[in-house]
């Protein structure tokens, strides 16, 4: 068992990704906080309007988050693309936390499952690439393939960390 702190953020408006942070803090004995994006984008057009907003690199203000990243060794991201970017959400809460996160890992969910954009982009705001990177459909996820997608990416997680 491994003394590593590690903490699972997240962000899911269909629970699609909130199934994938689960399942993370589990397999890494981990702390988990969703991002609280105060019901943004959750009303009749919302699909559309995150669309734009994403495209437009918006931020959806988010409530603070409780736990501080940087009392951390490690943190999970995870989250849904969105218009092949990162969602509003999780840009709201690396624009209030992404200084206090160091070594990180980033895990998206999607339906055509092009994460590379959303990596970028998480790079470009947190200063650093994701250490390990991990994806999943939609297709998967309903199917039943979280568990074996995560064991990999947690596998990848503790050889990066025990071999660096
Ligand atoms: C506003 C919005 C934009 C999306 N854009 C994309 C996209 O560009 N590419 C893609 O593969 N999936 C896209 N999707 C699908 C989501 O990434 C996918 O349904 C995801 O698993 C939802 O995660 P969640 O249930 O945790 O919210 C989009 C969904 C929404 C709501």
């Amino acid at each position: 068992m491994s003394d590593r702190r590690t903490l699972v953020i997240y962000h899911s408006r269909t629970g699609r990704s909130a199934s994938v942070a689960e399942a993370v803090a589990k397999r890494l004995d981990a702390q988990i906080e969703r991002i609280d994006d105060q019901d943004a984008f959750t009303g009749f057009g919302s699909y559309f309007s995150g669309i734009v907003a994403s495209m437009r690199h918006q931020a959806t203000p988010i409530a603070t988050p409780k736990i501080d990243p940087a009392d951390f060794d490690f943190v999970v991201l995870v989250g849904p693309i969105w218009a092949g970017r990162m969602s509003c959400s999780m840009r709201g809460y690396l624009n209030c936390r992404r200084e206090s996160i160091g070594a990180y890992a980033a895990f998206m969910t999607s339906t055509e499952g092009k994460p590379d954009r959303a990596f970028d982009e998480m790079a470009e705001l947190v200063g650093r690439p994701p250490l390990v990177t991990g994806a999943i459909t939609v297709r998967d996820v309903l199917g039943g393939k979280v568990a074996k997608k995560v064991a990999a990416f947690a596998e990848a997680i503790d050889s990066e960390l025990t071999s660096g």
